[in-house]
């Protein structure tokens, strides 16, 4: 971004609350940047920021050294130590209103029409191609570089034959419905199942995934010539890829999916909603009138029913398990507990038990149910999805998905469990 917002800077002296310290002062309409303490100086200035904020927590080192570096700098600084994060959040937007005197510029509307300049004046009247998946980041990312140059955008939208029921039609019919769009549509679902095909074990089965998807997409993009890449990157990807201490082995995550792509293949990045938080990034999608289907939806793993099918997939089991989700999302629609839950969905699960179905022995496979709740995907709790709605839920599984007569409830936490199953 070129006409930055009042910029108050977080800087982190170690601090594990600091990206919600970072949002909870944004929803004030103050944009606040967070920056390691080992930053160099010259990098923090160039923000022009209007307020330094240091955030520890009580355990962590004091690194006198370099809080007086900051505290010289002559911008207003507050110290403090953060025990309870909602009063440091408090704490926080009172110093950014009465001592940096921020008027709380930071509006989404005026983002987008910011972010709009910007992607109009970096890629001129060259190509940009998205890889669309369905999920929040990239949708947005289409709509807002869409509003920028319209047709100078190509999206490449992946069927790996993975997704949930119905949802390449959704997709595209929702891009075609609100956005006079390129839209590249591949179905290469055979080329991945056929692939995947007799491989149970769920770390090759990503990395088949994963390589497969680079290669068509690669080859989609080589045909759209374009100089650019747009990505759906957000705040917290870059945040997570910083070291705190300039060691890149304390890195949390690394970053960027580019990485994969075919070394001939160099493009020019897009990222307009790289210094945005997901809630912010949903907020755009909204404005640009993305409908809440596709804004409000639960995170959804790149690899898809993929890591939810356990074992080797075949296409009958497969489709056992599109359907089983499908009746969770539904019910849970129904019963308004979508929106309550983080994440809710359907596993299966390669084992054969023993059961009755019109009067007649059946031995057939067993379908997980899992829903929890989280802030960051990090740590995870159980759902007590009300009784009623679980017993309807198994209820139509068992009697509408061919070859599953059995549901069970996974009541494991985060950790030990992961959120996935594989
Ligand atoms: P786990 O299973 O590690 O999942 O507890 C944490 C969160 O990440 C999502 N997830 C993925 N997302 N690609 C993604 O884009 C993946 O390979 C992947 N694996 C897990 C998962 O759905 C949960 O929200």
């Amino acid at each position: 971004m070129k006409h930055t917002p009042e910029t108050v800077v977080l800087l982190n002296f170690v601090c594990g609350d600091i990206q919600k310290l970072a949002r909870a002062v944004r929803d004030k309409h103050i944009y606040t940047m967070v920056m390691p303490y080992t930053v160099p100086t010259e990098r923090l200035m160039a923000e022009k920021p209007v307020g330094l904020i240091v955030c520890r927590d009580k355990a962590a080192t004091a690194h006198p050294a370099e809080l007086a570096k900051f505290a010289a700098l002559g911008v207003p600084l507050l110290e403090l130590e953060v025990t309870d994060t909602a009063a440091a959040a408090q704490k926080a937007v009172d110093f950014c209103l009465n001592v940096c005197k921020c008027s709380g510029n930071w509006r989404m509307d005026r983002f987008i029409d910011e972010a709009v300049a910007d992607i109009r004046e970096l890629v001129g009247n060259e190509r940009v191609v998205l890889g669309l998946s369905g999920g929040v980041d990239s949708s947005v990312v289409a709509a807002l570089i869409h509003k920028a140059i319209g047709k100078q955008l190509t999206c490449v939208f992946v069927n790996h034959g993975l997704l949930r029921k119905n949802e390449p039609e959704n997709v595209q019919e929702i891009f075609a419905r609100n956005f006079d769009m390129n839209l590249c549509y591949i179905d290469a679902s055979d080329r991945f199942l056929d692939k995947l095909k007799g491989v149970a074990d769920p770390e090759r089965k990503r990395k088949i995934i994963g390589k497969e998807f680079i290669d068509v997409f690669a080859e989609a993009a080589a045909k759209v010539n374009a100089p650019f890449l747009g990505q759906g990157t957000i705040y917290p990807d870059i945040l997570e890829s910083i070291p705190l201490d300039g060691n890149p082995a304390g890195v949390i995550k690394s970053h960027h999916n580019v990485g994969g792509l075919p070394e001939n293949m160099k493009f020019k990045l897009v990222e307009p909603v790289e210094r945005l938080f997901k809630d912010e990034v949903r907020q755009v999608g909204r404005l640009l009138g993305l409908p809440s289907e596709l804004i409000d939806r639960h995170p959804f793993p790149g690899p898809s029913l993929g890591v939810r099918h356990v074992g080797a997939i075949e296409r009958d089991t497969l489709k056992m398990l599109r359907e089983a989700d499908a009746i969770v999302t539904e019910e849970l629609l129904a019963a308004d507990w979508y929106h309550k839950t983080w994440q809710t969905f359907a596993i299966f699960v390669p084992v054969k038990t023993v059961g009755m179905k019109n009067q007649h022995r059946t031995y057939e496979y067993v379908i997980a149910i899992r829903s929890i709740n989280s802030v960051d995907a990090v740590t995870a709790q159980v759902v007590r999805l009300p009784w009623e709605l679980l017993e309807k839920m198994a209820d139509r599984i068992v009697r509408e998905v061919d070859g599953v007569n059995r549901v069970v409830y996974d009541i494991t936490q985060k950790p030990p469990g992961t959120i996935e199953w594989e």
